[in-house]
């Protein structure tokens, strides 16, 4: 018997129906992370070796969630980011998202490997919604160039280019599942033959350039005006190198643990970016963001808090589109906003230029 969609109270509870109704290999596909799942684990873990010190007397009568991201007025600081096959957890696809997104004002990030073409999901929005695109990088280059001037020309607002992923990381769960075809609708975007043999993950992303480097950045910088993001930078070094190369922002992540494990959470790695370029007078000269385990919104707080402009969300709203289709996915965003509002209150801060690192307690998380 499936559950209510009004017995999920958060985002963890579409996970857990999720796991019951969902085919095999797609659950497989969608919630494995690479090796040991350290990391995965610890993404949403490191969050609560934060705490929060709330200022209290402060007038939160009106509290205003609303932001800007890459130029974008959005109502609350978080976007849908890429996630690879959305037909293996509802038949329709990313196109669900995309309605979601538009119902409650955030931005969706168009993965690489959609199952839906990426014409059909820009075909999806509504008025003036924003969409950005996650690109992985070919090995022809050409194909790449194509695909970005596309993007450009179908009004995407951002260019999102995977940098943790030079190969993808094995998740044995989803390797387990290999000979196990039902319900899965796996495409290789690149034409090439796709071999099944090492899971859904690996079948599809043969094609991507694991010779990408710095040099290539200036390539990118001259074949597009969108403003180019790079996804999954995790080293202060890297942050600084990001903006000497002129990139617009950068995504602290770790691919939601499904690259190396055991490499450090988003949250922890910003605690250590921010200071830095605080102390160089940089904040302003990229826009930061970070992604992996984030599943409240006091997750969002702290992000925010730190200096993030907002944060990025997978898994979840996944679940919640395989669970429940569009209703479930309009239930987690509206869970997430209700949740916004209420600690926003109780935090002391009336709009979100309020949060403050002073709000935060770093205690076991690093901080310099
Ligand atoms: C991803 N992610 C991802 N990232 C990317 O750059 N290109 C991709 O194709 C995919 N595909 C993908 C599929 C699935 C099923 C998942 C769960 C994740 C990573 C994604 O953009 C993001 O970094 C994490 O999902 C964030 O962590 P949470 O919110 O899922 O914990």
């Amino acid at each position: 018997q499936m559950p209510q969609l009004e017995a999920c109270y958060n985002l963890m509870d579409f996970e857990t129906v999720a796991r019951y109704v969902m085919k095999k290999p797609a659950w497989a596909y969608y919630s494995s992370g690479a090796d040991d799942e350290i990391t995965m684990r610890e993404n949403h873990s490191a969050f609560h070796k934060i705490w929060f010190r709330p200022k209290v007397l402060v007038d939160v009568e009106n509290v205003d969630t609303s932001t800007t991201m890459l130029g974008t007025k959005v109502d609350i600081p978080f976007y849908v980011t890429a996630t690879a096959l959305g037909k293996l957890g509802n038949p329709e696809g990313e196109v669900v998202l995309t309605r979601g997104a538009e119902k409650h004002n955030v931005i969706q990030m168009i993965p690489t490997l959609a199952s839906c073409s990426f014409d059909e999901i820009c075909d999806e929005r509504k008025g003036d919604q924003v969409q950005w695109l996650q690109l992985y990088v070919n090995k022809d280059r050409e194909i790449t160039k194509k695909i970005v001037q596309h993007a450009e020309a179908r009004g995407i607002k951002g260019l999102f280019i995977t940098v943790d992923a030079p190969q993808l990381g094995r998740r044995e769960k989803d390797m387990r599942t290999k000979f196990d075809d039902t319900g899965s609708n796996v495409q290789n975007t690149s034409g090439e033959n796709v071999d099944r043999s090492q899971g859904a993950a690996r079948a599809i992303s043969s094609f991507i350039d694991p010779s990408l480097s710095w040099k290539d950045i200036p390539w990118f910088l001259s074949i597009t005006k969108m403003p180019i993001i790079l996804k999954g930078v995790q080293r202060v070094e890297d942050v600084l190198k990001a903006i000497e190369a002129g990139v617009h922002g950068v995504v602290l992540s770790n691919h939601g643990g499904r690259q190396l494990d055991t490499a450090r959470s988003g949250i922890e790695i910003l605690a250590e970016v921010m200071p830095v370029l605080r102390e160089r007078g940089l904040q302003d000269k990229i826009e930061i963001y970070i992604d992996g385990g984030v599943r409240r919104a006091t997750d969002i707080i702290k992000a925010l808090c730190l200096g993030a402009k907002g944060v990025g969300i997978g898994r979840p709203f996944l679940f919640a589109m395989s669970a429940y289709g569009l209703p479930g996915v309009d239930r987690a965003m509206q869970l997430l906003k209700d949740e916004m509002v209420m600690n926003m209150r109780l935090i002391g801060a009336a709009k979100v230029e309020d949060l403050t690192p002073d709000m935060l307690d770093l205690n076991g998380a690093r901080s310099h």
